[in-house]
């Protein structure tokens, strides 16, 4: 087995940053989603949805940069171009979303979407024994799981 300068297998490395790249990617359309409806929501929720969809892209901003810096820990780099996000798109774009429930709605399927991909490193962290993404995947799926919770809590649907 060839080895990088942390002890980790080259080739499984190389899949990890490929795989953190694809969730960087997402992440950044979730992110972009957010802003949609922080700008847009209207109603009579506005001065609770607002602000929630603000906490929400400035948590989502920081994971953002966990996982570039991982991606460059591991000696990859960063995806960084909207040309390279929209490619590797699989959290639903959502466009011009003023309601309040279909706002709601749109974080949790971006999150289902986000947790498929983290689940996949999860696994694939595991088994190259890096530590450091893995920890980081079990963070991130523990937050974004209680907020799918909460999300569904308040749209008045079960898990
Ligand atoms: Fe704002």
């Amino acid at each position: 087995m060839k080895v990088n300068t942390l002890g980790l297998d080259v080739n499984k490395t190389e899949k990890l940053v490929k795989d953190l790249n694809n969730l960087l990617a997402n992440f950044q359309l979730y992110y972009q989603n957010l802003r949609g409806i922080h700008w847009n929501i209207r109603g009579k929720r506005f001065f609770d949805l607002h602000p929630k969809f603000e906490e929400l892209y400035n948590d989502s901003q920081e994971k953002i940069d966990l996982i570039a810096e991982r991606v460059l820990t591991l000696g990859g780099v960063p995806l960084h171009t909207f040309e390279d996000y929209i490619k590797a798109g699989k959290v639903p774009v959502g466009k011009n979303i003023h309601q309040d429930e279909a706002a709601v709605s749109m974080i949790v399927n971006s999150l289902t979407e986000l947790l498929k991909i983290e689940r996949i490193i999860l696994e694939e962290s595991d088994d190259a024994n890096d530590e450091g993404t893995n920890s980081m995947m079990s963070d991130f799926i523990t937050e974004q799981e209680k907020t799918v919770w909460m999300m569904k809590a308040w749209l008045d649907e079960k898990i």
